[in-house]
């Protein structure tokens, strides 16, 4: 079984006095499951200092592929572990859209964060014009086969399933989609990487995660938790979603 994690993406949201809710977060911390919030580059290392021994962990949302050079406005993935990241993810959809990311990038982005020393978090998922033409798993082949360094550890990759039509809508695929989806991922990694290897890759739903629809999600099997966008910006919504991975 794979460990557990509820990890939140802040996106381009947040500020200095939003890192209240993470003493409200850590006053409540489960035990049960890791916890992770992704904020801003520029909130990383003040979140690392609020979360202080609380077990709260502190990622980032991108990096660059390269380890330092002339690209301004960028980060390498080196900068991101000096100012207290644990995570980074790669390959979200609004960084494929808005940036053009290829999988060739991602990878290249994902081996960077490995290089550096921390656990990556590949994002995969379709859209909704892919879905609605039943190529989705067939999607999800792609992305995982072309965003996952060929020298990847398994220890030190998460994949996050998100499908594209799902973020930010309150829309959600059904359950059996999601255990089709997250049934499909495991096998490709198990024939990848083995079977063992495959099975220690926690595997997270993304895509409207609220507290009311965590718990169902979290029972799907193959899913070992989630990567919660608009909820993981107030501890009152992401507290609970990551109380119900931890009974999960
Ligand atoms: P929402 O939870 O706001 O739908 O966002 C999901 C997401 O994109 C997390 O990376």
């Amino acid at each position: 079984m794979a460990r557990k994690l509820a990890a939140g993406n802040w996106k381009m949201n947040g500020s200095v006095a939003a890192l209240a809710e993470v003493d409200a977060l850590v006053a409540d911390l489960p035990t049960g499951c890791e916890v992770l919030l992704c904020p801003p580059a520029t909130l990383i290392a003040p979140m690392v200092a609020r979360a202080g021994g609380s077990g709260l962990q502190v990622g980032a949302q991108t990096c660059h592929s390269a380890a330092s050079g002339a690209h301004t406005g960028d980060i390498s993935a080196a900068m991101l572990a000096e100012a207290g990241a644990s995570h980074v993810i790669t390959g979200h959809s609004e960084r494929r859209t808005d940036h053009g990311e290829t999988d060739a990038e991602v990878a290249a982005q994902t081996q960077a964060v490995l290089e550096a020393g921390m656990i990556a978090i590949v994002c995969v998922g379709e859209t909704e014009a892919e879905r609605d033409a039943d190529v989705t798993l067939q999607v999800i082949t792609t992305q995982l086969a072309g965003s996952i360094p060929d020298a990847a550890e398994p220890t030190r990759i998460v994949v996050a399933y998100e499908p594209v039509w799902a973020i930010g809508t309150g829309r959600t695929p059904t359950l059996d989609q999601i255990a089709e989806v997250h049934a499909h991922m495991r096998a490709e990694l198990s024939a990848r990487m083995g079977e063992s290897a495959a099975h220690d890759i926690p595997l997270l739903y993304g895509g409207s995660v609220k507290p009311g629809n965590a718990a169902e999600i979290f029972a799907v099997a193959d899913v070992d938790g989630a990567l919660v966008g608009g909820a993981s910006l107030k501890a009152a919504d992401f507290g609970p979603i990551a109380a119900a991975l931890a009974a999960s």
